[in-house]
């Protein structure tokens, strides 16, 4: 679906009326306003570690992020489903395989249920080897009496609480790159090296149902899973015998919020001549900076790969098309992906709208759920959470809006590990806020334990039974 000469020409006006006619480059983001960013004291010591930066190998290539664009193409047609997630901050005191086995092995658990349940391949991707950098709400932080500077992920500063740890330091950036490298070796050796086996993922799945006081519903659902594995394998398709089933493609992204680390990690494309960064696969704005003439989204627009922007409730429909009309002036298919992230209370009262707009403008987009960031609580006991049946709420408020508007609900992006946390409350092993302090271990938002994951898998699975079914009804 392209736009006409019409369009174009409306995208370069709108261009030219936020300062962006100017053509791109790497660096041209310094010319904009760029917020959330870390201030260095010392601006050599940034210039060298960029520069040393720019000499270390890209961690993904062009070619595995347009083949990621290829099938973010296929969700934004409805022909797909977007499984995003991984943690809020990844942080160098919780680097460890275990940790990144655990995630990696909920995160497929979670797309065959889903794959089976909507009968569309499901795209896997990471908020993992890289997802360092947070936006915060306040600049400084306040301690009895005592002001610094916010933590800003392990990329940036330490969260320690002492004036040495709050300083900025640009030689993390060179930590957390080595990191990302190591984490996505990783990531590629279990996704292709036996470990994503089909077979094997089920079983754990049913370990799970056996284990946890889950419904009936979901009970039944992972029996009918065994029951087409079995039949499968009875028709001589097994791990053995099929590759897709003994390993599996998975993708990386993080937000692309420190833009000097980004830029250095951005590459030109022999074949095609195109930037990419390769940092990740996929990079997404976040929610506090995604504004017209953001530094963000002037970064975001230039690099080839599939790109994310987070949709709030301050986002109007009018700025949502103009910022598309940045971020995909082509109305390439898998571009783009809004991640809508509103709020159990207010998705209602927003979403419709801008799903509207963009299906009124015939733009590509796809739209996926964020059920984590509009629903952060803080508890009497000081704790930030997010209550597990607002999640839920929220999850199944996008899928029936979707079903109203007649678009695929294409995606989920969730915060969350495969360690048993007790971040969230609520879920089918309840945790209250009483026992949220028993295993607390986030270094910014709270995430969803591996079964709260499973669990939100199953409802989202029967949300896209029901658009199925809707789509056989029409
Ligand atoms: C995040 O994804 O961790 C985040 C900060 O989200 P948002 O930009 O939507 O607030
Ligand atoms: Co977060």
């Amino acid at each position: 679906m392209l736009p006409g000469v019409a369009g174009v020409r409306k995208a370069r006006c709108i261009m030219a009326e936020m300062g962006t006619s100017t053509p791109w480059t790497p660096d041209s983001w310094r010319n904009f306003e760029a917020r959330q960013m870390p201030v260095y004291t010392d601006a050599q010591a940034l210039a060298d570690v960029e520069k040393e930066l720019q000499t270390y190998p890209p961690l993904v290539f062009a070619g595995e992020a347009r083949r990621l664009k290829n099938e973010l193409a296929e969700v934004a047609s409805g022909r797909a489903f977007l499984l995003q997630g991984g943690d809020c901050a990844e942080s160098f005191a919780e680097f460890h395989p275990n940790n990144i086995r655990d995630t990696f092995r909920v995160l497929l658990q979670m797309a065959v249920v889903l794959t089976f349940a909507g009968r569309m391949p499901v795209v896997k991707v990471g908020r993992m080897a890289g997802q360092f950098a947070k936006p915060r709400s306040e600049p400084m932080e306040t301690v009895g009496g005592v002001s610094l500077p916010s933590y800003r992920g392990d990329i940036v500063n330490d969260i320690q609480f002492t004036p040495e740890a709050r300083e900025p330091d640009p030689k993390r950036m060179l930590r957390a790159y080595m990191q990302a490298a190591a984490t996505l070796n990783l990531l590629r050796a279990f996704a292709q090296g036996g470990y994503a086996n089909l077979r094997q993922v089920h079983k754990w799945t049913l370990d799970f149902v056996g284990s946890s006081p889950v419904t009936k519903r979901y009970r039944e659902l992972a029996d009918r899973i065994g029951e087409a594995l079995s039949f499968m394998e009875a028709c001589g398709v097994s791990p053995e015998t099929a590759p897709q089933l003994s390993g599996t493609e998975f993708y990386t992204s993080h937000e692309a919020l420190l833009l000097g680390y980004e830029q250095s990690m951005t590459r030109q494309d022999s074949l095609t001549g195109q930037w990419y960064d390769t940092s990740a696969h996929m990079l997404w704005i976040g929610d506090r900076t995604r504004f017209p003439g953001s530094a963000h989204v002037e970064f975001l627009r230039g690099i080839g790969n599939p790109i994310g922007m987070k949709v709030g409730p301050s986002l109007d429909a009018d700025t949502l098309l103009r910022l598309i009309d940045m971020l995909n002036p082509d109305n390439e298919p898998g571009r783009l992906t809004l991640i809508a992230r509103y709020g159990a209370e207010k998705i209602e009262a927003h979403l419709p709208q801008l799903v509207r707009a963009v299906k009124k403008e015939g733009r590509s987009v796809v739209w996926s759920c964020d059920p984590m960031h509009g629903n952060t609580i803080k508890t009497g006991t000081g704790y930030k959470t997010r209550p597990f049946d607002r999640i839920m709420m929220e999850v199944r408020s996008f899928f029936a809006i979707h079903r109203a508007e007649g678009t695929h609900a294409g995606g989920i992006h969730t915060e969350m590990t495969g360690q048993n946390v007790t971040e969230c409350t609520g879920g089918a092993v309840a945790i209250t806020d009483e026992t949220l302090g028993d295993r607390y271990h986030t270094h910014c938002d709270p995430r969803l334990n591996a079964a709260q994951a499973l669990e939100l898998a199953f409802l989202i699975a029967e949300g896209l039974q029901q658009e199925l079914a809707g789509r056989a009804a029409a």
